[in-house]
């Protein structure tokens, strides 16, 4: 067969490929091993030198147009198909979306940011203080001696290790601190009292740590919110005011508080306050133990040894403190019955919030 037919020949037959089989096909045909124009290459050296030349030059042009035009068949080819697919596919705009989740603030947050709100309102500021402390500044500087037995009043986490860039403000020791988990916030007010001078107002909240074996109303780590005012002439009646209109911002209109009688070291005179129950709203009910009053804090009159301690005169200054439990104040406002729940990581609990 002559060149030019068989030129022909696969272009016709070129023309009627569809798919990347028939292409592989007709490509083993012409140019493979056995293939027609691989055939006439082959025979060429039977040949006269003249012819030889010839035919080998449009032999060889032929297998070079051939390659070609396979080459631009097989991208026809796919470009079909991906068209083909892409005419199949079927996007759906009417579908509804996958809705992102979103998290939320933990009721502990909630409460201890709604607390911030209301005592900024009434002029105190926010600080804070390490979670790790020395002994000095969870006790001594707060007239709990070592071996004094208010200590046991305060189960503690004591941390074996010394870091020894921590500042010690023990005056009377060189020794490196004993360090501890802080057992209240009732440090803070130390450290505060150290940097700044009165007149002053503050609240700290934090987390603190008890060694303590855990059931619905005890956990190894809580919340509590340190209050402190310190100035000239500040006196109990100061603070019932200022506690009154907090937990009447808190927890509504109506809310009373009365104070008790207590100790605390470094508080003189010392009380617990108790507030109207938020539940049954005094009548009495299981959450009060059908008193009609909680008991939400510890307060009293900064002591004396406390002022003297951050190297302030107590015949110049005095003022009071208290601390709030930040876990039972939540636990009242949001009527929940196991402390345990807010450390649990639960979310058929979290999302209720
Ligand atoms: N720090 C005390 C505790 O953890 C609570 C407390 C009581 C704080 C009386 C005070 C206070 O500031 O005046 O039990």
């Amino acid at each position: 067969m002559k060149i030019e037919e068989l030129r022909k020949k696969a272009q016709k037959e070129l023309n009627l490929i569809v798919n990347i089989e028939e292409l592989k096909e007709f490509e083993r045909k012409y140019l493979g091993k056995e293939g027609e124009i691989t055939k006439i290459l082959k025979s060429l050296k039977d040949l006269p030198q003249e012819e030889r030349r010839k035919i080998g030059k449009t032999a060889n042009e032929l297998r070079e147009y051939l390659e070609e035009k396979i080459e631009e068949k097989e991208r026809e080819i796919k470009l079909k198909e991906i068209e083909e697919k892409e005419k199949q596919e079927v996007i759906d705009i009417t579908i509804p979306g996958k809705k992102i989740e979103t998290g939320h603030l933990h009721p502990l947050t909630l409460v201890k940011e709604k607390v911030e709100e209301i005592f900024m309102s009434l002029g105190f500021s926010v600080v804070e203080g390490p979670e790790i402390e020395t002994e000095w500044y969870n006790f001594d500087a707060l007239n709990i001696p070592k071996d004094h037995p208010a200590r046991d009043m305060w189960d503690t986490f004591w941390i074996k290790s010394q870091i020894s860039n921590v500042k010690c403000q023990s005056r009377k020791t060189k020794k490196k601190p004993n360090l501890l988990l802080r057992t209240h916030t009732s440090p803070v007010q130390i450290r505060y009292m150290e940097k700044h001078n009165p007149p002053l107002k503050i609240i700290a909240p934090g987390r603190i740590f008890r060694y303590e074996a855990t059931d619905a109303s005890h956990e190894i780590n809580f919340y509590q919110v340190e209050g402190l005012m310190i100035d000239k002439d500040v006196s109990v009646a100061n603070f019932v005011g200022i506690m009154e209109k907090f937990f009447e911002a808190f927890f509504g209109k109506g809310t009373q508080i009365r104070l008790r009688p207590s100790y605390f070291p470094f508080t003189e005179p010392s009380f617990e306050i108790d507030v109207t129950c938020s539940i049954c709203r005094g009548k009495g009910c299981s959450v009060c133990s059908y008193r009609g009053w909680i008991e939400l804090a510890g307060a009293g009159m900064v002591h004396p040894n406390v002022l003297k301690a951050v190297k302030l005169n107590p015949k110049n200054w005095q003022g009071f403190a208290f601390g709030l439990g930040l876990d039972r104040l939540t636990m009242i406002k949001y009527k929940i019955n196991d402390i345990r729940l807010f450390y649990s990581g639960d979310l058929r609990f979290l999302k209720q919030f």
